[in-house]
Order: structure tokens, then sequence, then C-alpha cells
């Protein structure tokens, strides 16, 4: 049989990947046709002047991906019944980081890829002190299933594009009312833009406030993945440090200042160290703001749950100038699957932020956003937050109780004042990452705090979530804990 295939001895793709891909296009196009036979191992090794390995590599991908079958006894033959849809789709190439990519990338593709990181759920194990894990199992879904319901078969509006680029305005304004209530946050329904979580608002942010090469200051040990979208739009990070009153904001003043275009912070829980920026910062951090041309950007997360002394209100809300970004989300109080956020801008940004939106992904759900609105409106959103703050207080409490019995002098506490976290500082004989394995040993999944530092170095601090465990899980947890880290 004569078959033609080129490979390139230069190229830094290995010679088995190149015959695969080359006799996967064959048969997608159909040079080689369902059923035909294709060459030895053998004879085509000494065609195409390889080694046997080589092919027989191939051939044994070609056939765990159901291109090629072996007949016993009679030779290797082209699947006759290739499923439709590798007939008829271009077959996609996954990138790993061993295969150099064949396209040319933008430089923002270029950017991740430098910094490609798994998208991969952190492994569970029995008792996992995940960080910003809500305790979905107290969710109401009774009452979530009856609005959902209700609205479904209201009309069918909702089926339709939405008509408000900004996001749907009963929930603007539902929202609007809540912030004001809440956080003290001083705004318009339409300075509101509904976004698919944080994660969404901050790449507009960035998309619209940011060039690359522009200057962010971002507190040290700071929100990873805010780090990362940052740094995906190129832009040079500063880090700022933190210390127990939230970031230190004198530092700025040390800093090449008016070269900053914004200032990202955590005010209400500051992640992950958990500290409260107190008032007096505040007003330091908007008096600075004033005077240089920067904007900062409040991400008001876990602001909910407050457990001692009054909350303190947001940055917007004490603002004068319209220097802060407001950005907000329901991914906690609610379920992070909802992917409702918001932002909340300046009024001579409405526009620019809302076509941004629209172009991005033209919108969020309707319905979703339908039954948001109600929920909150007829109280359901602040009676949830009340009976959750309850429940978190109280695992807190059991947490912070169960680490101070058992490692007594050897543990430090950050942050316990508020959210669904604590960071924690262990004093052991053990390196990070042998913590990390020998609690996974007696099935507790720790996380350390390492990544969030922009000098990753052993710290012996870890982040201990808390939200979606039991009482008795945190005690039986923290003393597995103690036994393996001998205390
Ligand atoms: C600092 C911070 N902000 C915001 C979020 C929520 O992100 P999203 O609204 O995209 O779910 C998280 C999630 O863990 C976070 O740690």
């Amino acid at each position: 049989m004569d078959l033609t295939i080129t490979l390139d001895r230069h190229s830094s793709l290995p010679l088995h990947q190149q015959v695969y891909e080359e006799l996967r296009r064959a048969i997608l196009t159909r040079r080689l046709l369902p059923g035909q036979k294709v060459p030895s191992t053998r004879a085509l090794a000494d065609t195409l002047q390889v080694s046997r390995a080589t092919i027989t590599q191939s051939y044994d991908r070609l056939l765990s991906e159901g291109y090629l079958e072996t007949l016993v006894g009679s030779g290797t033959y082209v699947c006759v019944q290739l499923p439709d849809d590798l007939l008829h789709s271009t077959p996609v190439a996954v990138a790993t980081n061993s295969q150099p990519l064949r396209v040319q990338l933008s430089d923002y593709g270029d950017r991740l890829g430098q910094t490609l990181f798994a998208l991969q759920p952190s492994p569970m194990q029995p008792i996992s002190f995940r960080y910003g894990q809500p305790a979905l199992q107290h969710f109401p879904i009774a009452l979530w299933r009856k609005l959902l319901s209700r609205y479904c078969l209201a009309n069918s509006d909702w089926l339709d594009y939405g008509t408000d680029f900004q996001g749907y305005r009963p929930l603007r304004q539902a929202i609007a009312n809540y912030l004001g209530r809440a956080r003290a946050v001083r705004c318009h329904p339409d300075q509101l833009i509904l976004t698919n979580g944080t994660q969404q608002a901050l790449d507009l942010v960035m998309r619209l406030l940011i060039n690359p090469g522009d200057r962010i200051g971002i507190e040290d040990p700071g929100y990873l993945s805010a780090r990362r979208i940052f740094h995906s739009h190129g832009a040079g990070i500063v880090p700022i440090p933190v210390d127990e009153a939230g970031v230190i904001v004198e530092k700025l003043a040390h800093l090449d200042a008016n070269s900053l275009r914004l200032v990202y912070v955590t005010p209400s829980h500051q992640f992950p160290t958990g500290s409260i920026l107190s008032l007096s910062r505040r007003l330091e951090l908007l008096a600075w703001a004033q005077q240089h041309p920067c904007l900062i950007l409040e991400d008001d997360y876990d602001s909910e749950y407050r457990y001692q002394d009054r909350p303190i209100p947001a940055l917007q809300g004490l603002d004068q100038n319209h220097s802060v970004i407001y950005i907000g989300t329901f991914s906690k109080v609610l379920f992070p699957s909802l992917r409702i956020g918001y932002l909340v801008v300046p009024p001579d940004l409405v526009s620019l932020f809302a076509q941004a939106k629209w172009l991005s992904d033209r919108q969020l759900p309707t319905l979703e956003q339908q039954v948001l609105t109600e929920f909150i409106e007829a109280g359901h959103l602040e009676s949830h937050i009340r009976k959750m703050r309850s429940h978190y207080d109280q695992l807190r409490q059991t947490l912070v109780q169960a680490l101070k019995q058992h490692f007594r002098e050897r543990v430090m506490i950050f942050g316990e004042k508020a959210g669904i976290h604590v960071m924690v500082k262990l004093r052991t004989c053990w390196s990070d990452t042998e913590v990390i394995e020998r609690a996974a040993n007696v099935g507790v999944g720790l996380m350390s705090a390492q990544l969030h530092y922009f000098n990753p170095c052993d710290r012996g601090e870890f982040i201990f979530g808390y939200g979606d465990l039991d009482e008795a899980q945190i005690v039986e947890g923290i003393d597995c804990l103690a036994q393996v880290l001998g205390t």
C-alpha cells in the first residue's frame, strides 16, 4: 500500500507523535478509508527509516483511540465504524507542556502559556480544610426550586436575550438597596454591572483600564486568582505588605506611586491572612488615592461574615471622589455555580463597562436573575446570611479551640474575626509539603498559604477553610493532624 507520510526530523515534535498525527489526518480526510489495511509496523518503520518502536507507539495510540483495529492473524485496519464526530469534526489539538504549539498565539496567549497552571480541583480527603467552600448543604434548595419554577412558568420572556446591557434592572435595584443597608455602599442601580462572579469583574476591569506594562499594587500575600488575571493582561505587579490591620498603606508612599494605575485590596477579610483593614487605614488609603492618578479596586470578599465588632463601611461608601471600583459576589453567601457577581463603577465608566460585558458574553441567564431578585427583596438573602453567620461562628470557635488545645504555643491563628477560613501558622519540624503529605496520609486535606505570597517559601502557614465541614469533622481533623505532626 502506498502511504505518503512526511516526517520532519528537525522538529521538536517526537517522531511517534508525527506519525500518529499524519495517520490520524489521513483517516479523517479519508485518504485512508474505513476497513482499509494499513502497513505492518515493520514495513512502515522500514519505509520511513525509523525504529519499529516508534511506529508501534503511534499505532498503539491510534488503536486505543478507535482509529485502528487489529484483526488477529490478519493485520491492522482502519476502523470500519469510526465515530461520526471523528469524521465530521476537525481534530482538536490539546496543548500540553510537553508538546510545542503549532499555532501563533497572541501576546495574551503567550503570557498564559508561560504560566500555565493545572485547572483541576484540589484533591479531596475525607476531611478537607478547603478555603472558600460555603456550607452548601444548608442552602434553601426547596425555596430556590419553588422560585425557579414559578418564574419559569410565569411567561417565556426569560428565554430571549435580555434587553439590559448592565444586567436585569430589578436585580440591580435589589442589590443596590442591599449594599446600602449591609455595607454602606452608596450607589445608584445604574452604577451596577452584573458579572459572572468576581473573576469576570476583575477581567473586565483589566480590559478597560490596564495596558500591558501598567502597574497594579496588590496585597502580599494576596489573592492568587486576581494576581493571575492581572498577569495575564501583562500588568506589572507591585507587592504591598500586609499586617494585622490589613494592607500597610504607608508603604504606598515609598513606591513610585504615580506609576500605579490600580491598587487591588480585600479590606473586609484580607485574603489569605484574614486581617480587617482598620478605619484609619481605609481613610488613609482613600486620601492617598485622591492625590494620585490611581483607582482602588475593592474586592469586598467575605464582608458578610463578621463575628466580633461592628462591620466597617466599605471603602466605596467612604469615598467622596469616585476613586473606588467595588466588587462583590454571591458565590459564598449563596452558591458558587450561580456565577452572579457585580461591579459598582464610577458613573463615567458605566457605559464602557456595560459594553465590555455585552461584548464579552452578552448577559447572565435571566431566569436566575429574576429568582435572585425575589430572593433578595423578600428578605431571604439576609435571613440566610444571618443563619449562616451563626453556623459559621460555631464552626470557627470549634476550630480555634481545637487548634489551641492541641498545638498550644506552637500555633498562631490569624483572621478569625471574619470569613469562612483562618490562616494558621504551625511550628513543626516538617516542611510545608511534608505537613501536607503527613496530613493527607491520615485523610486530612490542608492547603498551604505559600502560593499567595510573591516569594513562596516555607513559612508553616496554612489556610484552614471550615465552611463546608461540621463540628465533629473539625475536631477529628485537628485531632488526626496533631497526632501525625507529633504535638
Ligand atoms: C479574594 C476572593 N475574592 C472573590 C472570590 C470569589 O470569586 P467568584 O465570585 O469568581 O466565585 C474568592 C473565591 O475564593 C476570593 O478568594
